[in-house]
Parts: C-alpha cells; sequence; structure tokens
C-alpha cells in the first residue's frame, strides 16, 4: 500500500496546486479507506476542511464545514448522546464572547459562554473545561517560511498525509517547547549550543519560559528538513479552563473567563496559542471542539453549615461565580456563609465580574468581598495581605465554624504566599510551633477544608 501511495504521491508533486489540492483530498480518503476507518477524525476533517478552503473564503467554509460536522452530531444524537471527551470533543456553539477588562487594563481577559444543548455534557461547580484550538496562523507561516516550503506540501505525519500547513496549524504544539524536545532537537541536529545550553539546569529552564520552536529553529541553527523536524514535536494538546458558571444557573451552558496571552521576545510579538484562538480567530455563533474533566478536589462542602472562603486572584476568580451561581439557587436557609478575596491589578478595570458579586451580596448568596488592588496605589497590596489583615475573622472561621478555603489562580507564587500566610494566622492564633501549623494546613488538606485549582 505504501508504495501505491508513493507512487500517486510522487504524481501529485508535479501538478499544479489545485489540482493537487484535490487530489490530495482522494489521497487521504483513499489511505482511510485502506485503513478500514469508519469515520472522519478530527484531525481528517482538519486536512479537508483545508483544502476546501483554498477556492473559498477562509472564515465562511470553515463555519460551514465544521457547522455541517455538528449538524450531523446533534441530529445522532437526538436519542442517544455519544461520549463526548478529550479524544472525541463536542462542538459546542459560542454564545457570547465579551472582553470584561476596561481600555485601561494591562490585561486582555474574556468571558465566554458556549452552549452544551445536544451534547448531553454536565458539569459540577470546580469542574474544568478543555478546548482544542488551532494554532497562530503567524507563526504557522513563519515556520514554513524557514523551511522554504508551502503550505499544501504533503508530508507523512504519524502514519497520515497531511498537508504541512495542517500539521502545523492543528497537530503539533508549536507556541512552547519543553525539555524532552530540546533533547531531540539535539540528538537530531549535534549542535554544539544547545549541547551547552543543555549543561546548565538554569540556562535550560529559562530558555523554556516564553519561547517556540521558531526560536528553537533560529537560535540552533542546522540543515534538518520539516520531514524530519515534525517527527520530533510534541503533538498538540487541548487547553484547560476552570469552569465559571453554575448549571443550576445557566442550565444547558457553559461560561469560562480566559486571558489572553500575548508577549515579546526578541523583537517578535508571540500569541499564546488557545487564548488568541479564542480572542482573534473565534466569534460568537461558531463552534468551538470543547470537553469537560471533572476536578474532585475543588468541591463545594457537602454540609451548608460550613461557611466557605474563596480566595482568587485574576482569571483565578472564576470557579468563584461558579460557586456562588450553585449557592444562589438554594433556599435562604441552606446558603452557607461565603467569604471572597479577590486580587487584580486595577479598581477600574480590572475588577471581573463587579456587578455580579455586588447583586450575590444583595442577594445574601455572598456574605462578604476583600479586594486587593496591587497598581492602585503605590505600595502592592495582594490577597494574602488581605487575609493577614482580617485574621482574626478568619481563624475563627476556620477553627470554630469549620470553614471550607478554596484558593484558585497563579500557582507558582500567590497560591505558595496565601497558604504561607494561612500558617501563619494557624500558628499565631493557635498558639502552635511552626510545625504543630504546617501539620494543621496539612490536616485542613487531607480533610478536603482546602482546596487549590492552581496553574
Ligand atoms: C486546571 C487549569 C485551569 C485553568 N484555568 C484557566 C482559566 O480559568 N483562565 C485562564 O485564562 N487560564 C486558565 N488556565 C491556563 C490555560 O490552560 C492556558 O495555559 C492559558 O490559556 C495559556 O494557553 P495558550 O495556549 O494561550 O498559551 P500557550 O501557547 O500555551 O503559551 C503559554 C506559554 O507562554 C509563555 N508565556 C506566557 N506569558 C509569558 C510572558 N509574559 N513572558 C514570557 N513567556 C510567557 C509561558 O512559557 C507559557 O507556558 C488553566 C490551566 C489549568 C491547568
Ligand atoms: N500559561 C499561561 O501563559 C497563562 C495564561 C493565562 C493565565 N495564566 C496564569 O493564570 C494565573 C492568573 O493570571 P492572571 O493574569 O489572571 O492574574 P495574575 O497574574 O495572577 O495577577 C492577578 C493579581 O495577582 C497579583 N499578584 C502578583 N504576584 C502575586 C503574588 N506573589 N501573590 C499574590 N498576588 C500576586 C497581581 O499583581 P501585579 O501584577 O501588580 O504584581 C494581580 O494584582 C497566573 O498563574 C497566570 O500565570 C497562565
Amino acid at each position: 500500500m505504501s508504495s501505491n501511495i508513493d507512487s500517486i504521491q510522487s504524481t501529485i508533486d508535479q501538478w499544479a496546486t489545485h489540482e493537487k489540492e484535490w487530489a490530495l483530498k482522494y489521497l487521504i480518503q483513499f489511505q482511510q479507506n485502506m485503513k478500514n476507518s469508519d469515520e472522519l477524525t478530527l484531525d481528517h476533517h482538519h486536512d479537508i476542511k483545508h483544502i476546501s478552503q483554498s477556492n473559498n473564503n477562509r472564515e465562511d467554509s470553515e463555519s460551514i464545514i465544521t457547522q455541517k460536522r455538528s449538524e450531523q452530531e446533534l441530529s445522532e444524537s437526538i436519542e442517544t448522546f455519544p461520549v463526548y471527551d478529550r479524544k472525541n470533543p463536542f462542538s459546542a456553539r459560542v454564545l457570547k464572547k465579551e472582553r470584561i477588562t476596561g481600555d485601561a487594563s494591562n490585561k486582555e481577559v474574556y468571558h465566554l459562554e458556549l452552549s452544551l444543548q445536544g451534547s448531553g455534557l454536565t458539569y459540577q461547580p470546580g469542574d474544568i473545561l478543555g478546548i482544542h484550538h488551532d494554532n497562530p496562523p503567524r507563526l504557522v507561516q513563519a515556520i514554513l517560511t524557514h523551511f522554504k516550503i508551502d503550505a499544501d506540501a504533503p508530508f507523512f505525519y504519524r502514519d497520515h498525509l497531511r498537508i504541512a500547513e495542517s500539521i502545523l496549524h492543528h497537530l503539533v504544539e508549536i507556541t512552547s517547547i519543553n525539555a524532552m524536545l530540546l533533547k531531540k532537537y539535539q540528538k537530531l541536529t549535534d549542535h554544539e549550543g544547545l549541547q551547552k545550553l543543555l549543561q546548565n539546569k538554569d540556562e535550560k529552564l529559562a530558555y523554556l519560559h516564553g519561547h517556540d520552536i521558531l526560536d528553537l529553529l533560529h537560535d540552533f541553527p542546522s540543515d534538518i528538513t520539516f520531514d524530519q523536524f515534525i517527527t520530533i514535536l510534541t503533538p498538540r494538546y487541548p487547553r484547560l479552563y476552570s469552569i465559571a458558571s453554575s448549571m443550576k444557573k445557566v442550565d444547558q451552558q457553559v461560561h469560562i473567563t480566559i486571558r489572553t496571552v500575548r508577549y515579546e521576545i526578541k523583537n517578535r510579538e508571540r500569541e499564546g496559542a488557545c487564548s488568541t484562538f479564542i480572542a482573534d480567530r473565534i466569534k460568537e455563533r461558531q463552534l468551538l471542539p470543547i470537553f469537560i474533566e471533572s476536578n474532585k478536589g475543588f468541591k463545594l462542602p457537602n454540609q451548608p453549615q460550613h461557611p466557605i472562603v474563596m480566595i482568587g486572584a485574576g482569571v483565578g476568580v472564576a470557579p468563584f461565580r461558579s460557586f456562588l451561581q450553585e449557592i444562589d439557587q438554594l433556599e435562604s436557609s441552606k446558603k452557607p456563609e461565603s467569604w471572597l478575596f479577590f486580587g487584580e491589578q486595577k479598581r477600574e478595570s480590572d475588577y471581573l465580574y463587579q456587578s455580579e458579586w455586588k447583586a450575590f451580596q444583595n442577594k445574601k448568596t455572598l456574605g462578604r468581598i476583600d479586594t486587593a488592588f496591587s497598581r492602585d496605589k503605590e505600595q502592592k497590596v495582594y490577597v494574602q495581605h488581605r487575609i493577614t489583615e482580617q485574621q482574626s475573622l478568619l481563624w475563627e472561621w476556620i477553627e470554630h465554624k469549620n470553614a471550607h478555603l478554596y484558593i484558585c489562580g497563579d500557582k507558582n507564587h500567590m497560591a505558595k504566599e496565601v497558604q504561607e500566610s494561612l500558617k501563619e494566622i494557624v500558628r499565631k492564633h493557635g498558639n502552635l510551633t511552626t510545625e504543630e501549623a504546617d501539620k494543621y494546613i496539612k490536616t485542613l488538606k487531607r480533610e478536603k477544608r482546602l482546596q487549590l485549582d492552581v496553574f
């Protein structure tokens, strides 16, 4: 079979581009039939979608094709819902996409509402939504240019014939690199400079942060070909987002809060793959491949008599919107006492969901909110400073009211420092040694009274 495909492919290579595209389409189909595959995979779907795009307007063809797929899925799912998961994502319609940071903000944060109608998918507050994104077209183009190949040049990737653009757009990670990739690239190129970098742990770690695969090609040049390069690339993985809604409130919808990743290194603007896919390339009414994963380690208490303390910075506040929407639907007598600590840069432009917290307070769904806006005054104020200011009351809630504590957002700094502040409160108010305070925090975690959703 492979020699057959090789000879067809070498003939195709001689043809003009538009003929090549259609021939490739049928070659993909042929190859697929030979493999006895019953249905189009998402990846084949992408290849064929791409081929059809060359004669059509890109946006129209994308939405028509994904819409057709979804309509088909919808009609198939009327009686029995297929199992939608990471490998078989559901095409969810985007109902609303709204920027929720002001013009004066340093950040671009979007609130996204998706329809789960026809999916059979359900979730609990604290669960996670996964999105399968497409990679940034500018970076895809720059890599093609580096290798001096056409977007529609055919290549085998993982035993399937693909066009180059599709491989870079849908199938591999291109915006970030990892230690394994560096090693594989070094093995392939035998680059002396890279060998030196790999031997220095700190330099290696620094290089991994913020660099992409084009940096690798530029910084450690070699004569490897595109075919060789794609074999070592990491398969594209979906990005995860904390769910910001409750089904009790929004029914067949799911909401998330996404900060767009944009930064500049070496005079080149960088775009986070999934967050800019949402910010720049997805519009309301389009379809988005998604799945839901449960997060057992971040759940509201079973008993309403336990108060909740929610500590979130930036988009880390997202799951607390989900918690409060859930609590909002309870009878007054069943609503737990609740307290939200929220941190962001500027009150004027970054107070995410401000009016909703106010409404929750008016309805006695949210008892108290303490904010830490780090850039409104000269001296930085963070959520852990607010926690320390309220230490007596917080200790009362933890020790005497069995409060459940939740921390969401930055893993490396905020979450660590908040836990240190909590430990200090416990040590001081419980008259404990440092070791005993440490044990106290560990017990809170073991009893699921301190839960973390950090990234
Ligand atoms: C459980 C979980 C829940 C999450 N919930 C949310 C959520 O609710 N909202 C949300 O917005 N995100 C959330 N995230 C993060 C999210 O999954 C993505 O990581 C994020 O959107 C970035 O993905 P991306 O594809 O846009 O960027 P990528 O293409 O993955 O690029 C990100 C990479 O860019 C680099 N980078 C980023 N900023 C800079 C910078 N300033 N300088 C240098 N390098 C930089 C880093 O190396 C980083 O690894 C969550 C993650 C997890 C694991
Ligand atoms: N993978 C990615 O690239 C990606 C994409 C999106 C979000 N995220 C992560 O998601 C999390 C939230 O990001 P975000 O931009 O919404 O918010 P963020 O960066 O966590 O910022 C929110 C607030 O926290 C403050 N802060 C900074 N350092 C802190 C510390 N040590 N302790 C407590 N507060 C601190 C910030 O202040 P100042 O800014 O004034 O210092 C700001 O006021 C972060 O972990 C972020 O890295 C990652």
